[in-house]
């Protein structure tokens, strides 16, 4: 399998990377923990490469219990450590009402790494990323952090989850960010203008939720009921009645494109990014091996640029409702 290598670092991983969160988090109730394991370990037989947790990635398991997504990848990858890419983040704290608590403070990082590295049973973290601005924090003083701890071995490389480019611009500048890692999918593009500088800068495009949540894979309908509460699509705007009428044409049109190239819509979704540019790298998760597959072989199926010009044609013409859709674009 073609292999991508993240920003200008020595980072090779998987065309497509997985994200594990809703192992834990945000997908209902969390995958019992042998079984989790057993579903990571699946995915590196089957060729991904590149791991993403988070330290705020936790859910309740049935038990009561916490589940923390991190020591489910440690666990999982321990006995193949040297051949995989475990990308974690620090900086949020999930408040009770679902917001986010943002806390960047060097004090705080600091705590955080350690706490990773022994979750994840490893003395290094291969990317690390800020999982969000902190405005209280400048970016020169996270990125001082960030030159430490690659300088004490505890992390190889660093990202920013949902950056501006001036906030990118000021971070590289005292530390060289290896990835950015922001929602992009094809209906979510608002940050494509962060191209220009991703390209100029030689940095990486991790793409979370690249299929708007799964939606984009056409499986679900105004029917579909997902946990209340525990699962984050429950409350989505894609997942309304109005969000299916208004993401109507898409998904027939992905359908349409997706029998012509033998393909389904998901891969087809990922597809369109992998096409676009090397530097992007999808991570889409899912909790069902057959569906690690399916998204992993997304790889396989090549867009053109006329074909992919078509699309972004076709996209500018639409108007959809999605998660993250109110935020600055
Ligand atoms: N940096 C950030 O702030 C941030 C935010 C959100 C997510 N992320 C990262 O991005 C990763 C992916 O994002 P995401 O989970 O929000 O969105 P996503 O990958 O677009 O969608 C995942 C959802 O789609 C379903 N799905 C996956 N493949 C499918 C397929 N082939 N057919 C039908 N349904 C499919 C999954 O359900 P099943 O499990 O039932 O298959 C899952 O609920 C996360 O795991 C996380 O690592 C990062």
């Amino acid at each position: 399998m073609e292999q991508r290598t993240i920003g200008n670092s020595a980072l090779k991983v998987s065309p497509v990377g997985l994200g594990c969160m809703g192992l834990s988090h945000a997908s209902g109730t969390p995958t019992e923990k042998s079984e989790a394991v057993k579903i990571l370990r699946q995915a590196f037989d089957m060729g991904y490469i590149l791991f993403d947790t988070a330290e705020c990635y936790t859910g309740i398991n049935a038990d009561g219990s916490i589940s923390y997504n991190e020591e489910l990848v440690g666990e999982a990858l321990k006995p193949v450590r040297s051949q995989v890419v475990i990308a974690t983040k620090y900086g949020v704290h999930h408040a009770e009402d679902k917001g986010l608590i943002l806390d960047s403070r060097p004090e705080v990082i600091r705590k955080s790494v350690e706490g990773s590295l022994k979750r994840l049973e490893t003395d290094y973290i291969d990317l690390y990323y800020q999982h969000r601005i902190d405005p209280k924090v400048a970016p020169e003083e996270v990125a001082g952090v960030m030159a430490d701890l690659i300088q004490e071995g505890k992390i190889r490389y660093w990202g920013i989850s949902e950056t501006t480019e001036e906030y990118l611009r000021r971070a590289h500048a005292v530390c060289p960010v290896t990835a950015i890692q922001n929602r992009y999918s094809m209906m979510a593009r608002w940050h494509e203008s962060l191209f220009p500088a991703v390209e100029e800068l030689n940095i990486g495009y991790v793409a979370f939720s690249p299929m708007a949540n799964g939606f984009l894979s056409g499986q679900y309908n105004q029917n579909t009921k997902f946990e209340a509460g525990t699962d984050y699509r429950s409350f989505m705007p894609q997942y309304t009645e109005e969000g299916f009428e208004k993401g109507r044409e898409l998904l027939n049109y992905l359908q349409k494109l997706s029998e012509e190239k033998k393909a389904t819509s998901a891969q087809l979704s990922l597809a369109w990014m992998l096409g676009k540019k090397k530097w992007i790298i999808p991570i889409p998760g899912s909790r069902k091996p057959e569906r690690l597959q399916e998204n992993l072989k997304a790889a396989e199926i090549i867009l053109s640029a006329e074909e992919i010009n078509e699309i972004d044609g076709k996209l500018n013409q639409m108007q959809f409702l999605v998660f993250g859709g109110n935020q600055a674009k």
